[in-house]
C-alpha cells in the first residue's frame, strides 16, 4: 500500500485523443521531485473507495471510458491502484519475479482468517515454500478423486430444487463448493463434525463478505484483537482452530496408507527441501487458504455462469445435445467430464465475460518499467481482469456472451486472467475449472432451468470478489430423467 510518494520523473504514456487533456496524466510533487503517475478521476479518494466497493464494474468501466488504457484509482487509506490493461503490460507484470513485486504484502489484512504463514500473504522464498507443497494436491489425478464428493452434493442440490420453483442459485452453489472443498482439504464425511465445521467456516467467512470488509479490517486491524474473549470473530476463530487441530492430530496418528484421500493427507506427506514437515501452525493456514480462497469464489463463478447461460436458448441447447451424446441419458461420470469441450468453452466465457476478482495487484519492491511509465517503490500495480477481458480487439463485442470464442481460438495466458497469473496464479484453478463443470453437467443433465422473469443481476462487492446483486435467480421447470 502507498501512503507518500517519494518518487522520480516517468515517462507519461500515451492516451487516447478524445480524453479530456487534463486528465492525460498526473504530474505530483513529492519529496525527490516530480513524479508522473497515469492520470485518475478528479474526485477524493473517499468518493473513489465509496464507488469502488459498491459499484466496482461501473466504476472501472467509467474511469476507463474517461482516462484510457493505463489509470490509476486513489482508495481512501488503502493507496494508489495503477490499473494496467494491456495484455503486454499484464505479460511484463506477471513475469516479473518476486523480488520486484510482492503480492502477499498487498494481501496482508486477510492474515486475520488465513494465517500468517498463507501461501495468499507471504512473498520470496517463504512464498514459494508453501506454494510448492500446496500445488500437487490441487490438480491432476488427485483432483478427479474429488469427482464423487463434487457430483453427489450437487445432486442433493438438484433434489432440493425439485419443485422448488424460483431459487438463488448463489447460495446453493456456496452449499456445493464448502461441503466439497470441506470433503476434499480434510477427508470428513458427512455427520456431526463435518457440520460443525460447515456452520463454523461459513460464519468466519461471512465476516469477510461485507463490501466494505477490506476497509473496516484496515480502520480496525483485527491483529490487534487477536486475544479479544468478547469478540466473536475471535471466539468462532478459536472454536475452528481446536476443531482443525483436532482433525489434524487424529490423522497424523493413523499409518498412511489409513488416512483419507485429502489434501490434508498430501500436506502430512510433505518434506520441504530442509527435510521438515508442515507444523500444526502451517498445515492449519494451509487448510484454511484453501476452504476460504476455493469456496465463495467458484461459487460465485457459478451463479454468474447460470445468469450468463439460461437467457440464452441456443447456448443451454448445446450444452444439452452435447451432455446428451456423451452421456446417452444417464448421469455424467469422471469419464464424461473431460469429453465436453463446449461445457469447457462455456465456463472459460463465463469466467472472462463476469471476473469474480476485477483486479489482481502486486506491490513494487524495486523499480520496474511497465508500458512505458517507469514505477518505483510503493506503487500498486494491477492487471485488471475485468478491463482486459472487455478488449475489443481481443474480444469482438466483448460484453456479448459467445462462448465459440474459445473454441476458436486459443488466448495467451496474459489474455484470459480470470486467475491471475506469473509466479501467483491461482493454485485451484484446475479445480474451480473442473469443480464447475461437474455441477454444471450434472445440473443441467438432472434439471430443466430458466431464468426467473425480469430477474436483474448487478455486480455488487461480497469482500474481494463480485456476485450478482439478486444471487442469480432461477426457475426451475421440471427434471429431467436420467436413465440408471
Ligand atoms: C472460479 C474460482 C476462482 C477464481 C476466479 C479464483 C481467482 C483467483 C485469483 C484472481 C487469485 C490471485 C492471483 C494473482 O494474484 O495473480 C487467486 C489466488 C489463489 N487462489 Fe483462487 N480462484 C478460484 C478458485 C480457487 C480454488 C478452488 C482454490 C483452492 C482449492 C483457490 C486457491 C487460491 C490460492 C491458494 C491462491 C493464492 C496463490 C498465491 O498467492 O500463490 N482458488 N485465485
Amino acid at each position: 500500500m502507498i501512503h507518500e510518494r517519494r518518487i522520480r520523473p516517468a515517462i507519461s504514456a500515451e492516451l487516447p485523443e478524445t480524453l479530456d487533456p487534463q486528465l492525460r496524466s498526473r504530474e505530483v510533487t513529492a519529496m525527490t521531485g516530480p513524479l508522473v503517475l497515469p492520470p485518475s478521476l478528479p474526485q477524493s479518494g473517499v468518493r473513489q473507495l465509496l464507488r469502488y466497493s459498491f459499484w466496482p464494474i461501473e466504476f472501472l468501466e467509467d474511469c476507463a471510458a474517461r482516462l484510457g488504457e493505463t489509470f490509476s484509482i486513489e482508495l481512501a487509506g488503502l493507496g494508489t491502484f495503477v490499473q494496467l490493461t494491456r495484455p503486454d503490460d499484464i505479460r511484463d507484470v506477471f513475469k516479473a519475479d518476486e523480488t520486484t513485486l510482492h503480492a502477499g504484502e498487498v494481501n496482508v489484512l486477510l492474515s486475520s482468517v488465513v494465517g500468517t504463514s498463507s501461501v495468499l500473504v507471504l512473498d520470496e522464498k517463504p512464498h514459494v515454500r508453501q506454494r510448492k507443497a500446496m500445488l500437487p494436491p490441487l490438480k491432476g489425478e488427485r483432483m478427479r478423486t474429488f469427482f464423487d464428493a463434487m457430483r453427489s452434493e450437487t445432486l442433493a442440490i438438484a433434489d432440493q430444487w425439485t419443485g422448488a420453483g424460483v431459487v438463488r442459485a448463489d447460495k446453493a452453489m456456496q452449499s456445493i463448493t464448502l461441503r466439497v472443498i470441506i470433503r476434499a482439504s480434510l477427508g470428513l464425511e458427512s455427520g456431526p463434525e463435518f457440520d460443525v465445521m460447515q456452520s463454523a467456516m461459513a460464519k468466519l467467512l461471512a465476516h469477510v463478505r461485507h463490501p466494505l470488509a477490506l476497509v473496516m479490517w484496515k480502520l480496525f486491524p483485527l491483529a490487534r484483537f487477536e486475544n479479544s474473549k468478547i469478540l466473536p470473530f475471535f471466539r468462532m476463530r478459536r472454536k475452528f482452530d481446536t476443531i482443525l487441530n483436532a482433525c489434524f492430530d487424529r490423522q497424523r496418528a493413523l499409518p498412511e496408507e489409513q488416512r483419507p484421500e485429502c489434501l490434508l493427507k498430501d500436506l502430512l506427506a510433505t518434506q520441504y527441501d530442509d527435510g521438515s514437515r508442515m507444523s500444526n501452525h502451517e498445515l492449519r493456514d494451509a487448510i484454511v487458504t484453501v476452504l476460504a480462497a476455493g469456496h465463495d469464489t467458484t461459487a460465485l463463478a457459478l451463479a454468474w455462469a447460470f445468469e450468463l447461460i439460461l437467457p440464452r436458448a441456443d447456448v443451454v441447447a448445446k450444452i444439452v445435445e452435447e451432455l446428451d451424446s456423451v452421456t446417452d441419458g444417464h448421469l455424467p461420470s469422471l469419464e464424461d467430464i473431460e469429453k465436453l469441450p463446449y461445457l469447457d468453452a462455456v465456463i472459460r466465457e463465463s469466467l472472462r465475460v463476469r471476473n469474480v476478482i476485477p483486479m489482481v495487484a502486486r506491490l513494487v519492491k524495486k523499480e520496474i518499467s511497465v508500458g512505458g511509465f517507469s514505477y518505483p517503490k510503493d506503487i500498486v500495480l494491477c492487471p485488471s481482469i475485468h478491463l482486459l477481458h472487455m478488449r475489443g480487439d481481443l474480444y469482438p463485442e466483448p460484453k456479448l456472451f459467445r462462448p465459440e470464442r474459445f473454441l476458436e481460438r486459443k488466448f495467451a495466458p496474459y489474455e484470459w486472467i480470470p486467475f491471475g497469473g506469473g509466479n501467483r496464479a491461482c493454485l485451484g484453478q484446475a479445480f474451480a475449472i473442473y469443480e464447475m463443470k461437474v455441477v454444471l453437467a450434472t445440473l443441467f443433465s438432472t434439471l430443466r432451468l430458466e431464468r426467473r422473469d425480469g430477474a436483474v443481476s448487478r455486480p455488487v462487492r461480497r469482500g474481494v470478489s463480485i456476485g450478482p446483486s439478486d444471487g442469480s435467480l432461477l426457475r426451475v421447470i421440471e427434471r429431467r430423467p436420467t436413465k440408471s
